[in-house]
């Protein structure tokens, strides 16, 4: 995180004299700074004549020291950068690269965030968090069903600890708050699945963002949404990897079956009738709930059917 960046945090205009003297630089190279950062963390930054600059929506920058200490205590190393195309890819890269997981890769911002189904994550600079968890597998299949459901759950733990109120569950693994998306996972698998291999469990929460500087295709909400007020990513970053680690060893330990309940309690459209688009299909019927793999089961005409995969709509 460049120090520049760190003088602006407060909100406050800073007159380009005083951050040259903070800075031991002048004013000239001040400014030059200044359009690097806008550029390279796509920020914006307040220039009035006689007053200074000011950061327009300014963040808490990630503790590193605090953050890799703490994450050390679990076993888990942490990678943590100012830009990245998708933490995702990275973390995929790093597993390439032979890197010993578990370990975390987060980022102030994501020029190439994915969503599910091909969509992109919208991950504007220091406003969200962008989290990667990559983790090997040693139970195959077994230690696969179910596990993105977990990790929605795992989410929403987090969520409700930190005092939003009304977080749910949408199948397969959004989270919603108010009925409004605030979280969404995504989970990309590396190696032989019947074997040995790795997850990358990727996961945006949206934490400070305003509605000003989204183009999100959907209804969605934040932490600063619910809570009222804005919140330290840093907090967010260490209650949320208490809760995957959990979550993540239970599930490993005794299997998807002693979380289905726990998952089913927490869907938000349990009971309702949906239309899943599942390829190029559309199935109407009522949420049953789930099986013990974690795949959705629906009342449509009268049977029952089981899915696997699939986009969700209220009809
Ligand atoms: C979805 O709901 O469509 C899933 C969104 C997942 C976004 C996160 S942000 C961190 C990680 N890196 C990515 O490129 N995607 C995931």
């Amino acid at each position: 995180m460049s120090k520049l960046l760190a003088l602006l945090q407060d909100g406050r205009f800073h007159s380009g004299q005083a951050l040259g003297e903070a800075l031991g630089i002048s004013r000239s190279s001040v400014w030059k700074q200044l359009q690097r950062i806008e550029k390279e963390f796509d920020l914006r930054i307040h220039k009035v004549q006689g007053r200074g600059y000011r950061l327009i929506d300014p963040f808490v920058p990630y503790d590193r020291e605090r953050l890799a200490s703490t994450l050390k205590d679990i076993g888990w190393t942490l990678h943590l950068h100012d830009v990245v195309d998708s933490t995702n890819s990275e973390a995929l890269r790093l597993l390439g690269q032979g890197i010993e997981a578990p370990f975390v890769v987060l980022s102030e911002r994501q020029t190439g965030g994915r969503g599910r189904r091909g969509r992109a994550w919208i991950s504007p600079a220091g406003q969200n968090l962008y989290y990667s968890l990559g983790i090997t597998i040693h139970n195959g299949p077994h230690q696969l069903a179910g596990m993105s459901l977990v990790i929605g759950l795992a989410v929403r733990d987090a969520l409700h600890r930190l005092g939003v109120p009304d977080v749910g569950l949408k199948w397969p693994n959004d989270v919603y708050a108010s009925g409004r998306k605030i979280a969404g996972i995504l989970l990309e698998l590396t190696g032989d699945p019947a074997g040995e291999c790795h997850v990358v469990i990727g996961i945006g929460i949206n934490c400070n963002m305003s509605a000003a500087n989204s183009a999100i295709d959907q209804p969605w909400t934040s932490l600063r949404n619910e809570l009222g007020k804005g919140i330290d990513r840093n907090q967010l970053l260490l209650v949320l990897s208490e809760s995957l680690r959990g979550y993540l060893h239970r599930h490993e330990v005794e299997g998807f079956a002693s979380l289905r309940l726990e998952w089913e309690a927490n869907h938000i459209w349990h009971g309702l009738v949906a239309s899943l688009s599942a390829g190029d299909r559309e199935i109407v019927g009522e949420i049953l709930g789930v099986d013990a793999d974690g795949c959705l089961r629906l009342l449509v005409d009268g049977s029952e059917r089981t899915f696997s995969g699939g986009e969700l709509r209220l009809r």
